[in-house]
């Protein structure tokens, strides 16, 4: 998410990057069906979509899980049967779908392009707010039939939602309703002090990456990689978690993400603006104005419930109520803040089954 982050992530990232178990094999381990999908995107990305079928209910309400930078989909699944997000709501009756990013491990082909190559590196999270995710819903409901997607998207998994439904508006009335925990658009108050002031140097790579291309950080898994993560993302600040989770942890996390995903959140925390990717002087060429514009939250039209905690250093308090007020009246702010919910305390925690995933099944259910 900054200039020191990525040269370090690089260079561990090269000398020890490890293969990755299956996400299959996992959600079969834990006693669940499941399915893959691939999906050719428009632009020539495979992605890998999990789903976690009702094999006998073929009416069952579709519920779509999206992780958040250098995630996957089995980061939601570590905390196991019964107790995991993607596990509950399938426990609940939902037929789950869970999406993987381009560039994650779960992922990286593409029909003309490496991963050793550096335009395959070259996409945001913009791309997969305008490609990936909305492919994605169309497939989704193309299988199953359905209308309706139930969303609930982690950090970047929130970003994407927004940015699909500020560019592609037609896709809000594809969404029944949509959980953003610890959700991420405006950066300008963000708690993170290290975060804030290693930001202000993006320039530097933002003009290298133009020169030079994009590549890949935080690629993992491997400790290393985590350690990075701990530091400049989450100031070391602990995960409230059970002492077995480390080592599930350590299998799958990262997962790996591009340098433009990084730089143009770092681009939202100096402008303060939720906007496109800044190309300096290549907006003009690119969007007609000196400036990227903005992107416009007023197409969220289904309801939206933000769940923050002013314990998360990424998603502050200030941040989420402009997002809310952006989005107006179908936007519920939601207070984790006295379980001291850190950024990562929505995947990992101890206690996010009880108190996080059981209310995101009571608002999928009353919906
Ligand atoms: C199938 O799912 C629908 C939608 O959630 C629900 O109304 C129905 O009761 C379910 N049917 C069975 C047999 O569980
Ligand atoms: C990538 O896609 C190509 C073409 O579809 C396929 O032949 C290859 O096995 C895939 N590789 C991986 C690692 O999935
Ligand atoms: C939250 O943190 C405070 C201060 O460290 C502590 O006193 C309190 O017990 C914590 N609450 C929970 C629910 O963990």
């Amino acid at each position: 998410m900054n200039t020191v982050l990525i040269c370090v992530s690089v260079l561990l990232g090269l000398i020890s990057a490890q293969s990755v178990p299956s996400v299959e094999n996992l959600i079969k381990s834990d006693g669940y069906p499941v399915e893959t999908h691939f999906h050719t995107t428009s632009d020539g990305y495979i992605l890998r979509i999990h789903r976690i079928p009702q094999l006998k209910n073929h009416s069952a309400k579709v519920a779509l899980v999206h992780h958040g930078l250098a995630c996957s989909s089995a980061d939601f699944l570590l905390l196991g049967p019964g107790q995991a997000l993607p596990y509950m709501l399938h426990d609940a009756g939902f037929d789950v779908w869970l999406l993987n990013d381009r560039g994650n491990t779960q992922s990286r082909n593409h029909t003309t392009l490496s991963p050793h190559d550096r335009d395959f590196w070259d996409f945001s999270w913009h791309e997969i707010g305008v490609i990936d995710l909305p492919e994605t819903i169309d497939l989704i409901l193309k299988t199953t039939g359905a209308s309706e997607i139930y969303y609930v998207g982690h950090s970047q998994g929130t970003t994407t939602l927004y940015v699909m439904t500020a560019v592609l508006p037609e896709y809000s009335s594809k969404i029944k309703v949509a959980i953003s925990m610890a959700p991420i658009a405006f950066l300008g108050h963000l708690n993170n002090w290290v975060q804030k002031y290693l930001a202000r140097f993006v320039w530097i790579f933002t003009e290298f990456t133009q020169s030079f291309g994009h590549f890949e950080v935080m690629f993992g898994p491997n400790v290393a990689n985590q350690k990075i993560l701990d530091i400049f993302l989450f100031l070391n600040r602990p995960v409230n978690m059970n002492e077995n989770m480390k080592s599930k942890i350590n299998a799958w996390v990262p997962a790996g993400a591009s340098t433009k995903q990084t730089i143009h959140y770092s681009q939202l925390m100096n402008s303060g603006h939720f906007r496109y990717y800044d190309y300096f002087v290549g907006n003009i060429a690119i969007y007609g104005s000196i400036e990227p514009p903005d992107y416009d939250l007023g197409h969220v039209n289904f309801p939206n419930y933000l769940f923050w905690s002013n314990n998360d250093l990424l998603s502050s308090e200030k941040d989420v109520k402009l997002l809310c007020k952006a989005i107006g009246s179908s936007c519920t702010m939601v207070s984790f803040s006295h379980y001291n919910t850190t950024h990562r305390d929505y995947l990992y925690s101890r206690f996010a089954s009880e108190k996080i995933y059981s209310k995101i099944v009571n608002i999928f259910n009353k919906s």
